[in-house]
């Protein structure tokens, strides 16, 4: 289907799509999306990739409404990766500049949803006009519990390891702790929404089968569904049918299916 940003957004339960009723109850409690292929749709209609970037915001709008119809608790949307400024200045400068407008337009409209905003993401090189609608966004939306929207923006996960890393050494430095205490309990609390759960369920849209630095240390136990349609195709209905989708997956954590009655641990 073809969209464009003007076109009329629905609000959660507005929309003229129906809530599959399999859902009810039944959804997976961090969703995590790669936002993937807006350059390649508008390639293909022979437009600007950033026009492709416009055609994404009703994308993103669309699929937080199903998310919150749904009652999902978390999803992390990937706006920026730390290696997208290896584009173009030209596409850069849209990308930041847009995000900014994005947020700005649509914070009322995510508060009266429920939403709580939330930035994932690191420091450096962010525009300061991004960061400052972000801190804007969050505030606003602090006190809401229905859905937290993570916007991963100059995100990357072997950054934010390494950050963890950095601040777990400081501690040590500073004597605060020892370093043969430290567990993955620790790296996990030193993370950027560290109060966030693991993802259960990763969706990225345009065909490619790969993470690109996403959420590397939450992605651990996530079952990842790769989706053939460019981002700017997406939205509630689509989000609905990967959710109904993970319902058949079996999750095992490391352990066995068949592990009832045989919880008794070798000796050897
Ligand atoms: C995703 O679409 C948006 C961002 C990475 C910001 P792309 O811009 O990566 O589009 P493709 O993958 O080149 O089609
Ligand atoms: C991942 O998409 C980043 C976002 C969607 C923000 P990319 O398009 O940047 O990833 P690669 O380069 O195809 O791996
Ligand atoms: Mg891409």
């Amino acid at each position: 289907m073809d969209r464009t940003p003007t076109q009329q957004l629905a609000a959660p339960g507005e929309g003229s799509a129906t809530l599959p009723q399999g859902l009810i109850g039944h959804v997976p409690q961090h969703v995590a999306v790669i936002m993937d292929g807006n350059g390649r749709w508008a390639n293909a209609r022979g437009l600007p990739r950033t026009e492709g970037h416009r055609a994404g915001e009703l994308a993103l709008m669309d699929t937080v409404a199903g998310a919150v119809e749904a009652g999902v608790k978390y999803i992390s949307m990937y706006a920026f990766s730390t290696e997208n400024w290896k584009r173009s200045p030209a596409e850069v400068s849209f990308l930041m500049g847009y995000s900014r407008d994005v947020i700005r337009k649509h914070t009322d409209r995510l508060n009266d949803w429920g939403v709580r905003v939330r930035w994932v993401g690191r420091r450096p090189r962010l525009w300061k006009s991004v960061l400052k609608e972000l801190r804007t966004a969050e505030e606003k939306t602090k006190h809401n519990t229905k859905t937290e929207l993570l916007l991963c923006i100059n995100y990357g996960g072997r950054a934010e390891i390494a950050d963890a890393a950095r601040d777990l050494a400081q501690e040590v430095a500073d004597g605060k702790r020892k370093a043969s205490s430290i567990r993955e309990a620790d790296i996990a609390s030193h993370l950027y929404a560290a109060d966030v759960p693991d993802v259960d369920l990763l969706i990225r849209t345009s065909g490619e089968s790969r993470i690109s630095n996403f959420l590397l240390w939450q992605l651990a136990y996530a079952e990842l569904d790769f989706v053939p349609v460019p981002w700017p195709e997406f939205g509630r209905e689509e989000l609905w049918e990967r959710l109904q989708a993970f319902q058949d997956r079996d999750r095992r954590f490391g352990g066995a299916i068949d592990a009832v009655g045989e919880d008794q641990a070798p000796t050897s």
